[in-house]
């Protein structure tokens, strides 16, 4: 399924099976200053930029390819990897990193990505323009898809000016270079001193086609009409000057400085891989990889140290849910007590058994009491609430007896557990009996907290409260929303859909706002605002503000 995941990417890299993967595109935090390398500035962040710091390129490097070995062991022998870096250390990632781990012969390219323009620095001192991007395979054996790029205005004015009903075309010689041609008359035209480059039967399907232009004087030679909308655009090299960084304007901007454009991770994912490839991002920082790898239907895993950064990418993907051909999950640190115990019963008991390392049941009905077992056989029973009383002990108990009688006996005179019981909490009442079972009978029943199983938290607290600073010229309505949010791991950031659509689900215009204050002009009329905090454990809240203009103001949630 895809995935985002939060955690160190060398930890996250070491569960993922060897052999599974068909492209990485890694984007590390360069080794370049340090102000500008923190990102998001929260925990897991500063961790790893502590990490990386440690000691001067060295370091760095060796901090670096622990992570690329192991991103080489979960690629294909058919799979690529893409490593954007600079000028600080592009040399060294080169040479120590990708030559010894990939191996020489399998460079496959130097991209150079041209994202600046030079300033007035320039003047002063040469500028650095471009990024590099380090592109190697695993074998000899990859995927590649050519790429084509836009043709530039002045090549379309120059080769593309003649025009008819079905668009712009540039006229092609139909001559053959060599002397090996094809030497016939067609429609009166004689053929070129070195003959057609197609035999007639070409020529005839194309002339149907409408693609052959017939010159009045008969004495001309015949042409061949390359019409612009037919043609996949210029063939590109490693050289990419046509795809613009983000900018302050840009639609897809989300507002920290490593963003990537959508369109450069366009261009190396259809390079490189065909659709339901599966494609690695360890770095992912704002999703810009997986957004464009789920735009370009294939499967994805995203990897963060950061819990913004994997709630920006949620968020970002939550956007255009609707287009979505597959579900994902968000592996975070911590699991959010309210939506677990709101999981439907039988996915939850699916779910909390796999963690817990049993096997659970594949049909929901029938199962008399029993959802699961360990791997050792012993039952397993699951509950989706707190407080669990005395009478589920005792009917675990009998559930366990009808299961396997024998086994049920033999673990009994073994005094070993005959069954476990995994709950959100457990009454007095059945603490009780379970301790007198164990006294008295030697029947061990084991109570599972799920906290023991997973880390669970409670969501964020949040409140929204809204201010009328009046109309402006037009007569719209100028209110200042200010949320207040509390969470025992520290709130990180809040998220604003000022139109929002229960249908539609939530789709933030506003996607990291680090202080919760927002001012926002409405029309008369009715309104749904909704604001997300994210705390530090990457758990959420949400609050929906009806907000009626030119009438009374009502707070709902
Ligand atoms: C340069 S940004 C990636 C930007 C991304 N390509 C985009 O377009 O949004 C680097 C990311 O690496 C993350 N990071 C740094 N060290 C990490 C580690 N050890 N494990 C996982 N992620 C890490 C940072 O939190 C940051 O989000």
């Amino acid at each position: 399924m895809n995935q985002i995941i939060l955690g160190d990417n060398l930890e996250v890299l070491k569960k993922i099976e060897s052999e599974t993967v068909d492209m990485v595109y890694l984007d590390p935090p360069f080794f370049s200053n340090r102000n500008y390398e923190v990102i998001w500035g929260d925990e897991g962040e500063i961790r790893s930029f502590q990490d990386r710091w440690a000691g001067g390129i060295e370091h760095y490097i060796a901090w670096l390819k622990e992570r690329v070995e192991q991103m080489h062991r979960v690629l294909k022998p058919t799979g690529s990897i893409f490593l954007h870096c600079d000028w600080h250390a592009n040399a060294e990632i080169k040479v120590e990193i990708l030559n010894k781990i990939f191996g020489y012969s399998n460079f496959r390219g130097e991209i150079i990505w041209k994202r600046h323009n030079a300033h007035n620095d320039a003047k002063k001192k040469i500028a650095v323009l471009t990024d590099t991007i380090w592109y190697y395979s695993k074998s000899k054996k990859c995927i590649y898809n050519p790429i084509y790029g836009k043709y530039d205005e002045k090549y379309i004015k120059k080769f593309y000016k003649h025009k008819d009903n079905k668009g712009c075309f540039a006229l092609d010689n139909l001559a053959k270079p060599d002397n090996k041609g094809y030497r016939y008359e067609y429609k009166g035209y004689k053929p070129p001193s070195n003959g057609w480059r197609c035999p007639i039967e070409t020529m005839t399907k194309w002339d149907r086609e409408g693609l052959i232009h017939f010159p009045k004087n008969k004495k001309h030679r015949l042409r061949f009409k390359r019409y612009l909308n037919k043609n996949k655009g210029v063939l590109l090299g490693n050289i990419w000057t046509d795809v613009t960084n983000i900018s302050s304007h840009s639609k897809e901007r989300i507002g920290y400085p490593t963003q990537k454009p959508e369109k450069l991770l366009e261009r190396i994912i259809t390079m490189s891989t065909n659709e339901n490839d599966l494609i690695l991002d360890p770095f992912v920082g704002g999703g810009t990889t997986i957004i464009v790898a789920e735009q370009q239907k294939r499967k994805w895993i995203g990897i963060d140290q950061s819990v913004q950064a994997i709630k920006i990418t949620d968020l970002r993907l939550q956007k255009d849910l609707n287009l979505f051909s597959q579900p994902y999950t968000v592996q975070l640190h911590k699991y959010d007590y309210d939506e677990l115990r709101n999981k439907k019963a039988f996915e939850f008991e699916t779910w909390i058994i796999e963690q817990f390392g049993g096997i659970p049941n594949k049909k929901q009905r029938g199962d008399f009491g029993i959802d699961g077992k360990t791997k050792e056989n012993i039952p397993i029973q699951v509950k989706r609430s707190d407080s669990i009383g005395r009478n589920v002990i005792d009917n675990f108990k009998s559930a366990i007896e009808r299961f396997d009688k024998t086994l049920y006996n033999k673990n009994i005179a073994d005094k070993k557990t005959i069954g476990f019981i995994i709950a959100f909490s457990f009454g007095r009442g059945a603490i009780a009996e379970v301790a007198r079972l164990k006294n008295k009978e030697n029947i061990i029943i084991e109570l599972i907290p799920v906290s023991k199983v997973v880390p669970i938290a409670l969501k964020p607290k949040l409140t929204v409260i809204f201010n009328d600073l009046g109309a402006d010229k037009k007569n719209l309505r100028i209110i200042e929303f200010i949320a207040q949010a509390e969470s025992k791991s520290g709130i990180e950031f809040f998220a604003w859909d000022f139109k929002y659509n229960k249908e539609k689900g939530f789709n933030p215009l506003v996607l990291l706002d680090k202080k919760g204050k927002q001012t926002q002009k409405f029309r008369a009329g009715s309104h749904e605002i909704a604001v997300k905090v994210i705390d530090n454990e990457g758990l959420e809240n949400i609050e929906i503000i009806n907000l009626q203009i030119n009438g009374k103001t009502k707070q709902t949630s």
